[in-house]
C-alpha cells in the first residue's frame, strides 16, 4: 500500500537529499524547504532508512487537515488511520511545533494530539486504557499557518548517528553534512582525496563509505524496525540490496589534523565505521600541506574562529593555508568555513558559494575549481 514519506534534511541539502531519493527509485520526488516527500511502500521507507546519506530522518505522513481551533485538531487527528501502524500496547509519546498559527502552545497541541490518538486507538481496540508499555511509535506533529500535519517517525536516532562516532568531540561537523560536502566535491573514489583537518575524521569517514558506496544504516537501528504492524522482512532486504551495490577498490583518502588526539579519535571512528584501511592518517600542520600528487580534492573544514579559536587566529590559519595550497592546478578544495572573511584571508575569491548551515551557524561552502 502506497505510503507518503517525509524526510526533513539541514537547510541548502534538500537538493542532494531529493536525488538520492531518486537514485533510490523512489516515486513522486518533491523537494521543498528543508524537507523531500516521496510516496512508496514500507519496504521503501525500510531502504531509505538504511541508505540515506544526507537525510535526518524518514516520517510516515499520517494526514494533514486545517486545524484553526482545539477541536479541529481533535477530530482531524482522531480522524487519522493509527491504528495501521500502532499496536494496542504500543507507546506513542507526541512532539511538535507549531509556526504562524492560532493553536500556539505546543504542549496544549501535544495533549490534544495525544488524546485523540487515545481516542481513536481505544475505540479501535475496544478498550478504555492503553497500557502503551510495548514499543515506541513516536508521533510528531507541525501547524504551519493553521495547517496541522501529522507523522510517524519510522528513524528514532537521527540519520546522523550512523553508529561510528560515540565520542562527544568538540565542534564536530555533522554526519549528513560531511557527506553532503563529499557528494558537492562529486568524488567518486578516483584521485586523491585529503581533509588537512580532519578532527574526528567526519569527512575523510564519508567519502570512504560513499566511495565504497556502503550504506550509512548498515550498522543501526532504526525505530521502525520493531514495528509489530510492519513486515519484518524488510530490513533484511534493503540491509542485503543495500551491500550488494558496495564497491571493492583502492582508493586514496588522506586525513591528518595537528591535534595527534584528533587523528587518535579519528582512527578509532574510522575503525568503526569499518573504513579504517581505506584512509591514511598522520599528524600534521595543514599550513605545510605538500601532497605531491598531481591532482585530487581537499574537502575541509577548518577552525571558524567561533568556537575553537580566536577570528583572527582562524584569518592567520586561512592566510598561511591558501599559501600552501597555491599553484596547485589540478586540485579542487571544498572548504565549509563561517567565517565571513574567509576568503580575504585565503587569498582568493571562490569560484562557487553554496550557503549551508553546521547545527545553528551558518556557514558558506567555498568551492574551488582549481588553486
Ligand atoms: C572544526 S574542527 C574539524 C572538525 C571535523 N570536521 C570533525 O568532524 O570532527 C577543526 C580541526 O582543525 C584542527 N587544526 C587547527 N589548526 C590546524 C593546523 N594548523 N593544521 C591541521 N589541523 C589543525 C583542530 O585540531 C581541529 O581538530
Amino acid at each position: 500500500m502506497s505510503m507518503e514519506f517525509y524526510v526533513p534534511c539541514l537547510f541548502g541539502l534538500e537538493g542532494l537529499v531529493g536525488d538520492e531519493l531518486r537514485r533510490l527509485g523512489m516515486d513522486a520526488v518533491r523537494a521543498e524547504n528543508g524537507h523531500v516527500r516521496f510516496s512508496g511502500e514500507a519496504a521503501d521507507m525500510a531502504r531509505a532508512n538504511v541508505s540515506l546519506r544526507c537525510g535526518e530522518r524518514v516520517l510516515v505522513e499520517l494526514g494533514s487537515f486545517p486545524a484553526e481551533s482545539f477541536d479541529a485538531l481533535f477530530e482531524g487527528t482522531r480522524a487519522l488511520p493509527w491504528e495501521r501502524f500502532i499496536p494496542r500496547a504500543g507507546a506513542f509519546p507526541v512532539k511538535g511545533h507549531s509556526l504562524s498559527s492560532a493553536l500556539h502552545s505546543v504542549p496544549d497541541c501535544q495533549r490534544i494530539v495525544k488524546k485523540a490518538v487515545a481516542a481513536r486507538l481505544g475505540a479501535k481496540y475496544g478498550v478504555e486504557w492503553l497500557p502503551e508499555n510495548g514499543e515506541t511509535y513516536q508521533i510528531q506533529f507541525s501547524l504551519m499557518k493553521d495547517v496541522a500535519t501529522l507523522w510517524l517517525d519510522t528513524s528514532g536516532a537521527g540519520l546522523h548517528k550512523r553508529g561510528y562516532r560515540p565520542a562527544a568531540v568538540a565542534a564536530p561537523l555533522r554526519e549528513t553534512l560531511a557527506a553532503a560536502m563529499v557528494t558537492l566535491a562529486r568524488y567518486r573514489g578516483k584521485g586523491d582525496f585529503c581533509d588537512p583537518f580532519c578532527g574526528s575524521g567526519t569527512i575523510a569517514i564519508e567519502a570512504a563509505l560513499s566511495a565504497k558506496n556502503r550504506a550509512c544504516g548498515l550498522r543501526r537501528g532504526f525505530a521502525a524496525e520493531k514495528w509489530t504492524t510492519l513486515p519484518p522482512e524488510i530490513w533484511q532486504t534493503a540491509r542485503r540490496e543495500a551491500m550488494d551495490r558496495e564497491f571493492a577498490g583502492d582508493y586514496r583518502i588522506y586525513a591528518s589534523d595537528i591535534d595527534p588526539k584528533a587523528v587518535a579519535l579519528a582512527k578509532q571512528n574510522a575503525e568503526r565505521a569499518g573504513v579504517a584501511d581505506l584512509i591514511g592518517f598522520s599528524v600534521a600542520d595543514a599550513t605545510k600541506f605538500s601532497r605531491e600528487t598531481e591532482r585530487g580534492v581537499i574537502v575541509t573544514n577548518p577552525p571558524y574562529g567561533e568556537r575553537l579559536m580566536e577570528k583572527r587566529d582562524a584569518e592567520t590559519l586561512y592566510r598561511q593555508f591558501g599559501a600552501a595550497l597555491r599553484g596547485r592546478e589540478n586540485w579542487k578544495l571544498y572548504l565549509l568555513s563561517s567565517h565571513t572573511e574567509f576568503e580575504r584571508s585565503f587569498g582568493r575569491e571562490a569560484d562557487r558559494k553554496r550557503k549551508l548551515y553546521n547545527g545553528m551557524i551558518k556557514c558558506d561552502l567555498y568551492m574551488y575549481d582549481r588553486l
